[in-house]
Parts: structure tokens; sequence; C-alpha cells
């Protein structure tokens, strides 16, 4: 029997496991099985963080918690997140039960949907996990997405998936298919990390955080702005799609763009060399392309 005792926690909870094994991949969030200790890991997470976002994190997200009405004492129902977002910028949370391959992933962000992890992680282990929980999800990435330029870099993102889709989907020799799309998914997912999820940009004399990666993370935000061992750079395409990363700790290289129009500029740039087949043999290293990351992309439209 699946009851509030057992909980939403990452990785640990019979709800999300039955909605796998169903193959279920968007779900409800049942809100009613969260625990007292999912709640109590939003409230540590969301009360530590809080001076650090007004120190480090960009004007448009702080402007969206408050446009989010976000509650610091209780994990957020999304169907509530979503009255306030939708009239906003057309986005919507909408819940996963687990890892989206690549294309379907990028394709949700072009119809404005964000998938969206509805498990927390343990409350006594704020601080690193490899999976994304609802706090990285909702506190780290939906705020952002009330801001109408930043959403409409994400839907112009799934854009060029589709077209990266198409494109691949004409080769017909099926090594080289296979060979060109693992390329083109390994740009497109370094393009994601140093700019969604890890990015800087300036604003005036400061730099602030955007990436929902380090806003998620009471740690980074600081190290990310503060560390004399970090490296930023302005942003650069060339260098940025052939660069490996590695997920388990802070990271130690991050650019910077001078706005969203700017980060907009650069998808356009990102599709174009895609067309030109400029991402067809970038350098190899991480991330790992999984199969069915290649499958949903060589499946894409059927
Ligand atoms: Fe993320």
């Amino acid at each position: 029997m699946i009851s509030a005792e057992t909980g939403l926690t990452t990785t640990k909870a019979p709800f999300i496991e039955e909605a796998k094994s169903n193959g279920e991949l968007y779900i409800q969030q049942p809100y009613n099985l969260y625990s007292e200790d999912n709640q109590i890991a939003w409230r540590r997470l969301y009360d530590r963080i809080l001076p650090r976002w007004r120190k480090y994190a960009n004007a448009k997200f702080l402007e969206g918690i408050d446009k989010l009405a976000l509650d610091p004492h209780n994990i957020p129902r999304l169907e509530d997140i979503n009255k306030f977002l939708e009239p906003l910028s057309g986005f919507s949370a909408k819940a996963v039960s687990g890892y989206v391959p690549a294309y379907l992933f990028f394709d949700c962000l072009r119809t404005r949907a964000f998938p969206t992890t509805i498990t927390i992680r343990e409350s006594n282990t704020l601080d690193y996990l490899p999976e994304p929980d609802i706090f990285h999800d909702v506190a780290g990435h939906v705020p952002m997405h009330t801001d109408r330029v930043f959403a409409d870099v994400l839907v112009r993102f799934g854009e060029v998936a589709q077209t990266a889709a198409k494109m691949v989907q004409s080769i017909s020799d099926e090594k080289e298919q296979l060979r060109r799309v693992e390329s083109i998914i390994k740009a497109m997912a370094r393009f994601f990390w140093f700019t969604i999820e890890f990015g800087l940009m300036r604003e005036g004399n400061h730099l602030r955080v955007y990436g929902s990666g380090i806003l998620s993370s009471y740690g980074e935000l600081e190290y990310s702005i503060e560390s004399p061992d970090v490296q930023r750079y302005p942003f650069q395409l060339d260098w940025i799609i052939n660069q490996y990363f590695e997920i388990d700790h802070y990271q130690p290289l991050l650019f910077i763009v001078d706005s969203f129009d700017h980060l907009f500029s650069e998808v356009d740039v990102l599709e174009k060399w895609m067309l030109e087949g400029r991402l067809n043999n970038v350098s190899p290293g991480e991330p790992l392309v999984n199969e069915e990351d290649l499958k949903s992309f060589l499946q894409a439209g059927e």
C-alpha cells in the first residue's frame, strides 16, 4: 500500500517505481504522498538558499520567485505553480516519473512544457545528489520560465532539436547516421549544460547566476561567483560544443552571456552551424549519449 509514510523521496519512492514499471513517463503529482521528512527537506533547502539567491541570482529569477508565489514552507503543487506561470510565458511544469530521453525532453520545451521531477532528496542529505529533484526543477528552473525571453530560448532550443531530427533521419547510411546524431546530441547537451544549467550572465558591473544547476545548489551559488578556482569566460559557441563536463563536482569552467537576447541569438547560431555540418564531429567525451537518446532522435515524429 502506497501512503504518505512511504513518501516521495528520490530513488526511494514506491509510487515512482510503480509508474516506471508501468511505462508511465508523464504522471500526476500525488501530493498526499509527501512525507513529513519530504516537507522538512523543502523547508530546509529553501531557508538556507534564500539569502544566496538574493546575493547571486539574476534579477529575472528573483522576480520569478515572487511571481510564482513559491511557498518556503511547503513543497509546491505543480497545478498552483502553473496557474501563475502559464499566463506569463505559456510554460507549464509537467510531472514525470524519471529520465526523459533527449529528443522528448527538447520537444516538450518546444511545446512550452517543462518535464518536472516530483520527488525530493532526503532532509539529512541536502547537499549533493546526482539525480534532479523537485527542488532543482521547481526552485532552480521554473522561476526562470516566468521570463518571456528566457522561455523563448527554451522553445527555440526545442525547435533546433526538431531540425536536428529531420536532418539525421534523411541520412541513408545507418552507421554514419548514428555517428552524426551522437555528435549533434553531444553538442546540444553541452550547450544546454553551459547555459540553462550552469550559465552566468552580466548584470551591470556584476556577474549573476541564471543556470538552474547552480541556482539550486547552496554551495555552488557562492563558489561559482566568488571562487578564484573557477575559470569564467565570455560565451564562446565553438568552445562550448567541444567542451566535456563532469557532473559530480562543482564546475571549474563557466561561460557568461550578456543577456537572454544574446542567449537566444546563440541558439540561432547553433542551428545554423548544425545545418552547415559543424556539429557532426564535435570532440569526444562527456556527456555520454545513451541508446534511448539516440533512438529518440531517430524515431522523432513517428
Ligand atoms: Fe536541470
